[in-house]
């Protein structure tokens, strides 16, 4: 099958120097969110993760710590990167290391060829280093440093002085490749999104290109340059070869899941985007491969007015939500809240006010109702409908819409605008029971054919809801088909397709429904304080 079937989203790949923050698990959530919705949209899905283990900033963590790079790396993925996964509810199809022998061999590979074809040369490289971005520095990067750092240039992402090097490198002619990305950025707009990233973007490729240090020799923890032991891979270098190695492309023979799923959506956070949306094509574009099919950086949560980060001592840990509010809540309460694009800040306050709001008033509220009433008048079973009023055609409109604007909205990557199609049928829902008052109508007794109609259109709707909120609420969702008794008749939740969701009557009469607690159930305020 060709790529443009198919759909192909990645994370970046994560830096084991610390264990996952918030930060980590927003970048996250919004790649599995994509990935699930395209899945359950019956496309061919690929989603891709997993972490960055060599350099600089790695190797000084370990030594630290007094163990060996690999042994840090070993721990921290086992402890912490890997265990994040389920924290947060995601479906990856594939976890990558880099220091997997499926990876470094193929970024050997792939820098020979560049070698090989006269697009890699010896120099000497003279300039500053941030440790803690792993990247080299222009002087109009940095600020002048004060009080202990006086004197020195600091990188003001980290805070600290950054590093004068001076070492003979390889070098990889990106320069040649200014053009073909101006061009790439011109012929395929959504290439850089959002928007105001594009233009940043183009602006800095605009002003010159300069060739890339792609080697260092002064550390061995990297992969080695395969001509010349001395040095080791630059470890961006190094880890943006991973989404095609965690394919198992190779310059011999691409592979089934490079044709398949290549070329990939990568999300980033906008600090990164640079590298994804400048130097990968251009290593892309050396080695004859087709370029990303998007790059879309995200903005950054901030606590405080500040970026979230570990080092600055901002960083939550996302257990820290999920022990109180469960995966769901963190995976809608991020998507939901933030402009996906745009920074977005952090509270407390705010995540238990729309929580309780939004989650548990509005769409656990309604389930449970929905779910109570059918059991309680209809002796659990989905009730047959009799004839469908302005009201239930009003429903059913708005479900065929949700389904139309939030596969636009995931189309263009606006999560929260996908997500907020889909809230309008909760609200609607919401409405239309408090107008119908099945509770009145079920005593009259003359009145049961209407009943009826209100409570197949009301769980029938929930049918739709659960569908289209399963990418982001997979436990709840799941939790309602169940309640639903839709299983038996529809089959697996994560098998029903999206397209299709707004089609009516799919929840047959005769369904079989059963309890459902709480789907997001009342949290004791001490427990946010
Ligand atoms: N290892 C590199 C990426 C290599 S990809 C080929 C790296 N790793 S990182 O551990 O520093 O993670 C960076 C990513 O974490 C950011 O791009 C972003 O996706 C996420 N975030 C880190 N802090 C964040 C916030 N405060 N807010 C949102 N996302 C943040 O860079």
């Amino acid at each position: 099958m060709a790529a443009g079937d198919s759909f192909s989203v990645t994370t970046p790949i994560f830096y084991v120097n610390d264990a996952p923050h918030i930060g980590h698990a927003y970048t996250e959530v919004a790649a599995d969110v994509l990935a699930r919705w395209h899945r359950q949209s019956g496309v061919d899905t690929w989603s891709l993760t997993g972490t960055d283990e060599h350099g600089q900033k790695i190797l000084r963590t370990a030594v630290a710590n007094g163990v060996t790079p690999k042994e840090w790396a070993d721990k921290l993925v086992a402890d912490a990167w890997v265990p994040l996964l389920q924290t947060i509810d995601i479906a990856n199809d594939d976890f990558i290391r880099t220091t997997e022998e499926r990876h470094e061999s193929v970024v050997q590979q792939f820098l020979q060829k560049l070698y090989d074809d006269g697009l890699i040369y010896d120099g000497e490289y003279e300039g500053y280093y941030c440790v803690g971005c792993e990247e080299y520095k222009q002087p109009s990067d940095l600020v002048d440093g004060s009080g202990e750092f006086e004197g020195q240039y600091v990188c003001p992402i980290h805070g600290r002085p950054v590093e004068v090097l001076k070492e003979k490198n390889y070098f990889f002619r990106m320069s040649r490749f200014q053009q073909r990305l101006l061009d790439l950025y011109e012929s395929q707009p959504d290439f850089i999104q959002p928007d105001s990233l594009r233009n940043e973007i183009v602006s800095f490729v605009r002003r010159g290109l300069d060739d890339l240090s792609i080697s260092r020799q002064s550390f061995d923890w990297g992969v080695r340059v395969p001509w010349d032991d001395k040095h080791v891979v630059y470890v961006w270098f190094d880890a943006l070869i991973n989404y095609i190695s965690a394919l198992g492309w190779n310059p011999e023979q691409p592979g089934e899941l490079f044709d398949r799923f290549w070329p990939s959506n990568h999300i980033v956070g906008k600090d990164i985007a640079r590298f994804h949306a400048v130097i990968w094509p251009a290593m892309l574009m050396a080695a004859d491969l087709p370029v990303p099919r998007r790059v879309f950086g995200h903005g950054w949560l901030l606590v405080g007015g500040e970026k979230m980060s570990k080092s600055k001592l901002t960083g939550i840990a996302p257990s820290q939500i999920t022990d109180v509010f469960g995966s769901d809540a963190f995976r809608y309460y991020f998507l939901r809240a933030i402009a996906f694009g745009q920074d977005g800040s952090f509270s407390w306050e705010d995540l238990a006010a729309r929580y309780q709001a939004e989650l548990a008033n509005g769409f656990g509220n309604l389930a449970s109702r929905v779910v109570a009433m059918v059991g309680r008048y209809c002796d659990g079973v989905v009730p047959e409908a009799g004839p469908l009023g302005e009201a239930e055609a009003g429903i059913q409109r708005t479900v065929a819409d949700a389904v139309v604007a939030a596969t636009a909205a995931i189309d263009r990557f606006a999560i929260h605008d996908s997500i907020a199609a889909v809230w309008s049928i909760v609200d609607e829902l919401n409405g239309y029971l408090t107008v119908q008052e099945p509770w009145k109508v079920a005593k009259d007794e003359s009145q049961t054919e209407r009943l009826r109609t209100i409570l197949y259109t009301a769980a029938e709707g929930l049918r739709a809801l659960a569908v289209l909120l399963s990418p982001v609420l997979p436990q709840a969702t799941q939790k309602l088909w169940t309640a639903l008794g839709a299983e038996p008749h529809l089959g697996a939740l994560v098998d029903q397709r999206i397209p299709d969701a707004g089609e009516w009557e799919q929840l047959p009469a005769g369904a079989r429904t059963q309890a459902l607690e709480a789907l997001f159930p009342r949290i004791e305020h001490e427990a946010t304080a």
